[in-house]
């Protein structure tokens, strides 16, 4: 089944593992029939402080009106990140920040704790990458970044089923490991997972 998958890269340096993964599940699930939208975040125009918080608003810039559009328009988000003092980079924390706003991602109940989850019908892909053992990650560190992102953000969006792919430890690793590392993005790039 085709699927119509939007990518984010939030890492600033073309020559970083993030954008290899990200342009090499892009690559695979195009090959694969798949409409896939790559948006790399660090050469997005837009200010990433959201300088009202919710009580005033603040005008999408163009790229983030078409980010806003590619989302709606996509059955499969796929998040590529480094993960920065535990969790997202600020990049990726300041996108989210102007782009899921009350009334596109989630509206609250009047009168209620509840809320509706205007982004529901699409799944995730989280793909990460660190130099911590993603072991160690996990379960030592409780997996601090990928609980935020999956409970906080997305679920609470509505995007469900939220997988996860982390990768580590980056630093001390081989070409061939790193290679591994791709060939598992490229399956599941073609899988549209
Ligand atoms: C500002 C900064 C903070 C970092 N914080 C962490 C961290 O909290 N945990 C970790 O495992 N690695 C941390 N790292 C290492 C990065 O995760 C690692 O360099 C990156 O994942 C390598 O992949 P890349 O080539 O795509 O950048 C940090 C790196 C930087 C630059």
């Amino acid at each position: 089944m085709s699927r119509s998958i939007l990518i984010l890269l939030a890492h600033p340096l073309p020559d970083s593992l993030c954008a290899a993964l990200a342009r090499t599940y892009a690559d695979n699930a195009r090959r694969a029939g798949h409409q896939v939208t790559l948006l790399e975040l660090a050469s997005l125009q837009f200010d990433p402080l959201l300088r009202h918080g919710y009580r005033q608003s603040q005008p999408l810039e163009p790229d983030l009106e078409s980010a806003a559009q590619a989302l709606q328009a996509c059955d499969h988000l796929v998040l590529v990140y480094p993960t920065w003092w535990g969790a997202m980079p600020a990049l990726l924390k300041g996108f989210l920040d102007r782009l899921l706003l009350p009334g596109f991602a989630f509206r609250y109940r009047r009168g209620s704790v509840w809320w509706d989850r205007l982004l529901a019908g699409r799944s995730a892909r989280v793909i990460t990458t660190m130099d911590t053992p993603p072991w160690y990650y996990r379960w030592l560190y409780s997996d601090p970044g990928i609980a935020q992102l999956r409970r906080t953000v997305l679920q609470f969006c509505g995007i469900a089923p939220v997988r996860v792919t982390r990768l580590g430890p980056v630093r001390s690793s081989s070409p061939a490991r790193r290679q591994r590392w791709l060939q598992a993005i490229a399956r599941l790039g073609a899988a549209g997972r």
